[in-house]
C-alpha cells in the first residue's frame, strides 16, 4: 500500500533543463507533435515519469491515446487484448489505465489485489453503455441454449453474465471455439455482422455500435481512394460491414499497427480513431498517413494533466464488486485460454 503522494511543489515550467531531460522522448514524437505543443507537454511528461517510478506504478495505454501519452509516458501500449494480458501479468501494485473505463475494469477484474486508477471516470464507451447485466439475463432467458460471447467493450456486470469474452483480435477464433451452431455476440452489431461473414455459425447480436466507427461510410473510402489511388486502406471491424468491404484489410488496432510495421506500405488510410495514425506516423516516418479524423471523445478525456493528477491523488480508483469480478474474470479467462 502507498500513502497518498502529492507534490504541490512540482514545477511544471518548460525550462532548458526540462527540455534537455525530455529531449530523447521528443525525438520519438517530433514528426507529430509541434515544438509549441511539446513545451506544454514536456513538464508533465517529466513529472509523470518521475512520480510513476517513485510510486512503482505502471501506465497501460491503449493505441488510441495521443502520441505524448502513447510514446512518452506509457510503460505498455497496445490493443484491448494486449492490455488485458499485460494487466494480468504486471508485477506493479498500481496500474494507471490510460484508456476508457471498461479497460480499467478489465484490469481490476484480472488483478483484484492491485490498485487500478482511471484518470477520468467519464471516459466511457458507447458500446459499453449500450447494454446492462439485466439485458443479458433477459437474452439468456430468451436463448437458453445459445452461448453468449461478449466483446470486452462492456461493463463488469455484463461480462459476469456472459459465457466468454472476445476482443476484435480474437472474435472469430472465440466464436469458432464454441461447439454450438448458434452464438449470441454482444453488444456490437457491426463486429457481429463482420464475424458472421467469416463463419458458418448463425450469429445473433444486440443493437450496440461504436460511435466513432459507425460514422465511416463506403462513400468516404471511395473518395479517399480517388484522391490517393496508391493508398492501402485499413479498417477496424467495429465499422459497418459495407465499410469493411471497401477496406484492403480489417483488424484490431494491433492488427492494423502490425500491418503497417510489417508491410510498410508507402501510403495508408486508417479507418479508425485518428490518434492511432499519429502514433504510427511517429514510429514510421517513411509511411505517409491520410488521416480521416474521427476522435473518440471518451479516449480524449485522458490527458497528461489528468494522468498526473491521478498519480498525485491516487484517483479515481476503480472498484468492482468481488462476486461480479469473480464471474467476469471467468469469462475473460476463458477468452485468454483460447489459443489464437
Ligand atoms: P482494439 O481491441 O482493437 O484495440 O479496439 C478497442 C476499441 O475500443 C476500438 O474502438
Ligand atoms: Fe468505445 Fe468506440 Fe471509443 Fe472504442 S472508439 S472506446 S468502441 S466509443
Amino acid at each position: 500500500m502507498f500513502d497518498t503522494v502529492i507534490h504541490p511543489e512540482a514545477d511544471l515550467k518548460f525550462t532548458p533543463a526540462v527540455a534537455r531531460e525530455v529531449a530523447p522522448l521528443y525525438a520519438r514524437v517530433k514528426n507529430v507533435v509541434s515544438e509549441l505543443d511539446w513545451s506544454v507537454h514536456a513538464p508533465y511528461i517529466l513529472e509523470i515519469n518521475r512520480l510513476k517510478r517513485e510510486m512503482g506504478a505502471v501506465i497501460l495505454a491503449h493505441n488510441y491515446m495521443t502520441p505524448e501519452i502513447f510514446h512518452c509516458v506509457s510503460d505498455f501500449a497496445g490493443d484491448s487484448l494486449q492490455l488485458a494480458q499485460q494487466a494480468a501479468k504486471t508485477e506493479a501494485d498500481l496500474i494507471v489505465q490510460a484508456g476508457v473505463h471498461f479497460m480499467a475494469e478489465t484490469s481490476k477484474i484480472l488483478s483484484p489485489q492491485k490498485t487500478v486508477l482511471i484518470p477520468d471516470m467519464r471516459a466511457g464507451c458507447s458500446l459499453a453503455s449500450s447494454i446492462t447485466g439485466a439485458d443479458v439475463r433477459l437474452l439468456r432467458e430468451k436463448y437458453p441454449n445459445t452461448p453468449i460471447v461478449t466483446y470486452v467493450n462492456t461493463s463488469a456486470d455484463v461480462k459476469a453474465e456472459s459465457d466468454i469474452c472476445c476482443t476484435s483480435s480474437n472474435a472469430l477464433k472465440i466464436v469458432e471455439s464454441l461447439p454450438q451452431d448458434q452464438v449470441l455476440m454482444i453488444p456490437d452489431k457491426y463486429l457481429a455482422r463482420n464475424i458472421a461473414k467469416q463463419t458458418k455459425k448463425k450469429i445473433l447480436t444486440w443493437e450496440g455500435a461504436c460511435e466513432v466507427h459507425e460514422k465511416f461510410t463506403p462513400a468516404d473510402i471511395k473518395k479517399m481512394r480517388k484522391a490517393w489511388p496508391d493508398a492501402v486502406v485499413l479498417g477496424h471491424p467495429e465499422c459497418p460491414p459495407e465499410v469493411v468491404a471497401e477496406c484492403d484489410f480489417a483488424g484490431s488496432t494491433k492488427a492494423m499497427a502490425d500491418y503497417v510495421t510489417d508491410k510498410r506500405p508507402s501510403r495508408v488510410v486508417l479507418i479508425t480513431e485518428c490518434s492511432m495514425s499519429d502514433n504510427l506516423q511517429a514510429a514510421n516516418p517513411d509511411v505517409k498517413f491520410v488521416r480521416p479524423c474521427n476522435l473518440c471523445p471518451h479516449m480524449q478525456r485522458i490527458t497528461l494533466p489528468a494522468i498526473l493528477k491521478s498519480l498525485q491523488t491516487r484517483t479515481t480508483e476503480v472498484h468492482v464488486d468481488a462476486a461480479v469480478a469473480d464471474r467476469a474474470r471467468a469469462a475473460v479467462e476463458r477468452m485468454l485460454a483460447v489459443k489464437i
